[in-house]
């Protein structure tokens, strides 16, 4: 503790001695300077300080005491909207600005206990990135969660709001980690990883060619982020593969989006809504071209195609696996064995129940689907073969085989 004030003692003299010399102090930053010193400090530091955006341009001035800080307005995107239009018109056409309302729509979010969800500490701790409608803020703050509605602040932080800190690949860590998405884990241990993060230790030249997330997924400065397949890899046209199409079928009607009979039901209105999935061929190939593009900056075109192709393959073996599991399960349901709880919406066991599936065989399915059938082609499009093989593919292969087991001995139970 004496050692923490003590640095932040030494940091406010650094910068307080090199903060720029036409800035004379408002009376919020001496004040804070006591109360808040690393949010002074940090706010020195950043390109705002520079250009005298000061702390009332974000936080009004209608609060000068320390007994009315609830007068203090607390910034949110719109408030950086007024100085950014640019870059809130790019995010809005991209997808994180939709991840408040995808968490949201999902069923399995509202039967999480409260500090998981307006709380932020689970689901929307992430899908805060997520812009929110004025609506929406309100509503969080009269049940009292009156933090985490910037949503700009997720890459580059506050109060330094640094583009150096943005742009590179721990910003994305945060969030893209973990067991549906470890973007980080096997971007770190890929060779792409591997030679940027050499370069950002100096071990090799900063001027080696590396990607980082940035420069396949927020090329040339955009705010703007979506992939060919998205998080779930499934896409419409269906595929003239016909194996691949049954199977594609059956892994939407797991997700809810068709119907038991195969008709569409009211969850593809929120796939839609939320931009899940790509709804047309040219919708996904002009994705899959921009990729293809950036790739071939340091490979052949040749050589990108055919790796790229090869992830879209993994995702057929995937779920050519996937949909037999599905199958076994909708069987129990068909046959008796297994009570179709209340909630779901058709008979098929409900991928997006999550870990709430009410017995083992449906949370090993649940499992299959987003932790390992994820990890199989994600670790192919993110140039790890050993996410793909073993945390991947392999663990789909056991799963089956598991839930296989698990089918058999609930049939020799019941007769
Ligand atoms: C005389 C001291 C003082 C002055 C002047 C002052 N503040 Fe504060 N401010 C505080 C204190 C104390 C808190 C509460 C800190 C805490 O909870 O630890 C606070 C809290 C805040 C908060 C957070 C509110 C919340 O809901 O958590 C913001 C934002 C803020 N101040 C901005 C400003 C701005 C902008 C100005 C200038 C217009 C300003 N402050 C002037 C003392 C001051
Ligand atoms: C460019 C806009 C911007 C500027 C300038 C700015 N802030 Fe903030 N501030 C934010 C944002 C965004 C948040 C996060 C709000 C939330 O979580 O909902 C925030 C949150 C805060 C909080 C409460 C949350 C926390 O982390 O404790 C305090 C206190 C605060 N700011 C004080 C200040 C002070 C003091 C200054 C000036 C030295 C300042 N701010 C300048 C944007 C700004
Ligand atoms: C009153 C106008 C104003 C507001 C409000 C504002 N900014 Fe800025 N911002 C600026 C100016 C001026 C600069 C410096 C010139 C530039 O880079 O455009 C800047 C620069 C930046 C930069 C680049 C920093 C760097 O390292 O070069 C980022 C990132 C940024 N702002 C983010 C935000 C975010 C996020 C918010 C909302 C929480 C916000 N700004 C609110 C005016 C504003
Ligand atoms: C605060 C958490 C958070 C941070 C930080 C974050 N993301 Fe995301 N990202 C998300 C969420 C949540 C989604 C899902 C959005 C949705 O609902 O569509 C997402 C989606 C994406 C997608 C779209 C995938 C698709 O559906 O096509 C890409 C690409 C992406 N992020 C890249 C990045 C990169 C690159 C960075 C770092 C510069 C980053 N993200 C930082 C949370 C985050
Ligand atoms: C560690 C951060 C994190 C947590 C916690 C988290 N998510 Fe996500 N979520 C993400 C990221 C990142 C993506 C995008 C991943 C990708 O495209 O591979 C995502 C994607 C999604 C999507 C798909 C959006 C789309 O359009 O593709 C939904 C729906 C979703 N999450 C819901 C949830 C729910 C419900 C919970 C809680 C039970 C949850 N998330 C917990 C980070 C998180
Ligand atoms: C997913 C991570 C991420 C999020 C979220 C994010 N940014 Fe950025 N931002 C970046 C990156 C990366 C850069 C650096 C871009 C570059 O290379 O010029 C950047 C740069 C900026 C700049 C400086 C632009 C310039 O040319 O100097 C501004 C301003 C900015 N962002 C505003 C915003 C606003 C406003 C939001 C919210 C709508 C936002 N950002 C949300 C990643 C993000
Ligand atoms: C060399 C380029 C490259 C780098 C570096 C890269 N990605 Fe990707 N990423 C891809 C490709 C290719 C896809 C699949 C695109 C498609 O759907 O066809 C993808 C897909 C994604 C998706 C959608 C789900 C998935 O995994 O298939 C997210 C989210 C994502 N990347 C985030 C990240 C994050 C975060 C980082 C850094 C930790 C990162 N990526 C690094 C190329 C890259
Ligand atoms: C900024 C440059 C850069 C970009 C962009 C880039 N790569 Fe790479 N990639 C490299 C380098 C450098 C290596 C290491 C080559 C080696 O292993 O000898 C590499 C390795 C690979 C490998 C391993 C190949 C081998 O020889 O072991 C594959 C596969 C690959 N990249 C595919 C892709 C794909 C697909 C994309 C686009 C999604 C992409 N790369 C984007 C620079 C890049």
């Amino acid at each position: 503790m004496i050692r923490f004030a003590i640095l932040c003692l030494a940091m406010i003299g650094v910068f307080w001695g090199s903060a720029p010399a036409a800035a004379v102090e408002t009376p919020c930053e001496a004040c804070h300077r006591s109360y808040t010193p690393g949010i002074v400090s940090d706010w020195e530091m950043s390109a705002h300080a520079a250009n005298e955006v000061t702390c009332s341009a974000c936080h009004g001035d209608e609060h000068m005491t320390p007994e009315d800080t609830d007068k203090a307005r607390l910034a949110n995107w719109k408030t950086c909207e007024g100085c950014h239009a640019e870059q809130v018109e790019q995010f809005k056409a991209g997808k994180h600005s939709l991840a408040w309302a995808s968490a949201n729509a999902m069923p399995t979010t509202h039967w999480q206990p409260m500090a998981l969800l307006e709380g932020q500490k689970g689901c929307t701790g992430c899908h805060k990135i997520g812009l929110k409608s004025d609506e929406e803020i309100q509503d969080l703050r009269d049940k009292g969660m009156k933090y985490g509605s910037a949503s700009c602040d997720s890459c580059h932080t506050r109060h330094l709001f640094s583009t150096k800190e943005a742009s590179e690949p721990e910003a994305c860590g945060t969030c893209h980690m973990g067991i549906d998405h470890p973007q980080w884990e096997m971007y770190e241990s890929s060779k792409h990883g591997v030679r940027y993060l050499l370069s950002q230790k100096g071990v090799l030249s900063d001027t080696v060619s590396a990607p980082k997330c940035q420069t396949c997924h927020l090329p040339e400065g955009t705010h703007e982020n979506d992939t060919a397949w998205g998080f779930l890899a499934v896409r419409l046209p269906m595929p003239e593969d016909e194996q691949w199409a049954e199977d594609r079928a059956t892994i939407l009607q797991g997700l809810g989006v068709l119907g038991p009979d195969g008709k569409p039901t009211e969850r593809l209105e929120v796939v839609k809504k939320a931009r899940v999935a790509k709804l047309t061929e040219e919708a996904w190939q002009e994705k899959r071209t921009e990729m293809i593009n950036i790739c071939s900056g340091c490979h052949s075109e040749e050589m990108v195609k055919s790796e790229l192709q090869k992830g879209d393959a993994m995702i057929r073996e995937a779920d050519r696996l996937m949909a037999e599991a599905i199958r076994v399960v909708a069987s129990l349901y068909e046959d008796g064995l297994l009570e179709k709880p209340e909630h779901y919406a058709h008979a098929f066991p409900d991928l997006l129940a999550f870990h709430d599936a009410p017995t083992v065989v449906e949370n090993k399915l649940f499992l299959m689907f987003l932790k390992h059938r994820m990890r199989t082609f994600q670790g192919a499009f993110h140039m790890n073969p050993d996410y793909t093989l073993w945390y991947g593919w392999s663990e789909m292969v056991r799963d089956l085989r598991e839930i296989r087991r698990l089918a058999t001995e609930m049939r020799e139970k019941k007769s």
